[in-house]
């Protein structure tokens, strides 16, 4: 591991990131693909929170109650409050739902979601359509027994979790997905590993196949990362949307890159 390339950036570089992204971002008005201006009108606009989530993830921002905090090579284990964790790990309302909205507008029939967590953004897909099935993989036990108490009381029944690792249990749902399958990569933001789930994913996958990286802009490598990914000629069309990137593999599409705001 490059410890200074996978360290995520200072609140000031982070500001650089985004400033960068603003300068080079388009809105609805400012594209000509007639996929993105679809994308832009259909899955960004349709934003909305999930009130009974919402109020789930509330009691969890309340909650003071400590876990350890296993951050699976990135930093030492440390002791956490499921309140900070609420705050700071998951996915925005903002977020969680265009996540649900592309599984929605794109019609995937199966999601796998790599970082659990407390299983917020994966009750936002599951509500999105009860009929599909989503795979979710958490290393940290804890968090995983708090993520499946509050599908539980959500009623929700299409979610599969696996207590273990990306690398041993990634490979098995690679070779079981259907097509049309969204992969969520959301946990273990380095380079090699990034760079790894990728091809992995990339070797097994078909044009129906959509990938979401998440925290695109949180360090150097990923940043590297990302960029060579949209290079890849394997997938078409990419969108950059700063909190997460998401790349297309649908061969109708032109290969092109877009960095959008919302
Ligand atoms: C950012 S959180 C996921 C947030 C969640 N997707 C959401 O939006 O609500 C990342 C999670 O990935 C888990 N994780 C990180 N590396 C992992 C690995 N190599 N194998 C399994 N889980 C891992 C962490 O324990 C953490 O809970």
């Amino acid at each position: 591991m490059d410890i200074k390339r996978d360290s995520p950036y200072s609140i000031f570089k982070k500001a650089g990131a985004y400033f960068f992204f603003l300068l080079d971002s388009k809105n609805k008005h400012g594209v000509h693909s007639p996929f993105v201006f679809d994308f832009i009108q259909n899955v960004l606009s349709k934003n909305l929170p999930i009130k009974e989530i919402e109020i789930e993830r509330a009691k969890l921002k309340k909650d003071h109650s400590f876990l350890i905090f296993k951050d699976f090579g990135q930093r030492d284990d440390r002791k956490c409050s499921i309140s900070t964790i609420a705050k700071k790990s998951l996915k925005r309302p903002k977020e969680a739902a265009i996540i649900a909205q592309i599984v929605k507008h794109y019609k995937v029939n199966k999601v796998i979601e790599m970082g659990t967590s407390l299983g917020i953004t994966t009750a936002y897909i599951a509500k999105c359509n009860p009929s599909i099935s989503i795979q979710t993989i958490e290393a940290n036990e804890e968090v995983l027994a708090i993520a499946e108490k509050n599908w539980e009381k959500l009623s929700i029944s299409n979610i599969t979790s696996f207590h273990s690792s990306f690398d041993k249990t990634l490979p098995s749902l690679i070779e079981d997905s259907p097509n049309s399958s969204l992969y969520f990569i959301d946990g273990n933001h380095r380079y090699e590993a990034t760079k790894n789930y990728f091809n992995q994913i990339a070797q097994k996958c078909n044009d129906q196949t959509i990938m979401i990286f998440d925290d695109i802009h949180w360090s150097k490598g990923m940043e590297e990362a990302w960029k060579e990914i949209i290079q890849d000629n394997r997938l078409s069309l990419s969108i950059d949307l700063f909190e997460f990137g998401i790349v297309f593999f649908n061969i109708r599409l032109q290969k092109e890159h877009f960095i959008i705001r919302y």
